[in-house]
């Protein structure tokens, strides 16, 4: 996200988005319809990219530690490369992430359509 736009999902993310507006997470969850070329969306899938959210144990334990003693909003800096989905949609502000860790948007990682043209 470039810092144009007037929103920030929380102050202690540096992400904002370009027109000052929460996105709808459904935009970064459409890595297979957004890929239809063979092997992009298989490419994807076997990244680090697509384990980078709340399906990634290690990066899940250390925000589960983070918010147990500190709370949501130091957590939100980590999400706003992590977690997408959550961050820019304002589900992270608003939920523990106990609570949607285990959602589809808490398991996608980052999703291939924001490096693909067609998504744009
Ligand atoms: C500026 C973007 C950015 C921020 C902010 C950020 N990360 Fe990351 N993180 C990354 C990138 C990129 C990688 C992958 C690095 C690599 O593989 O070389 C990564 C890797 C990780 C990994 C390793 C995952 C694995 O499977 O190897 C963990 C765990 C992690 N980050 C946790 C955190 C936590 C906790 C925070 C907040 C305290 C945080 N990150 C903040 C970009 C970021």
């Amino acid at each position: 996200m470039r810092r144009r736009g007037s929103w920030q999902p929380e102050l202690s993310s540096s992400a904002q988005t370009l027109d000052g507006k929460p996105i709808d997470p459904k935009f970064f969850m459409h890595s297979k319809s957004a890929n239809p070329a063979p092997g992009h969306y298989n490419q994807w899938q076997s990244s680090t990219h697509h384990i980078a959210s709340f399906n990634n144990q290690w990066y899940r334990k250390a925000i589960e530690y983070m918010q147990d003693t500190n709370g949501i909003k130091p957590s939100l800096w980590c999400g706003g490369c992590h977690d997408h989905a959550l961050v820019f949609s304002g589900m992270m502000q608003s939920h523990p992430i106990r609570e949607i860790e285990h959602t589809p948007q808490g398991q996608v990682g980052l999703g291939a359509c924001r490096a693909t043209p067609s998504c744009r």
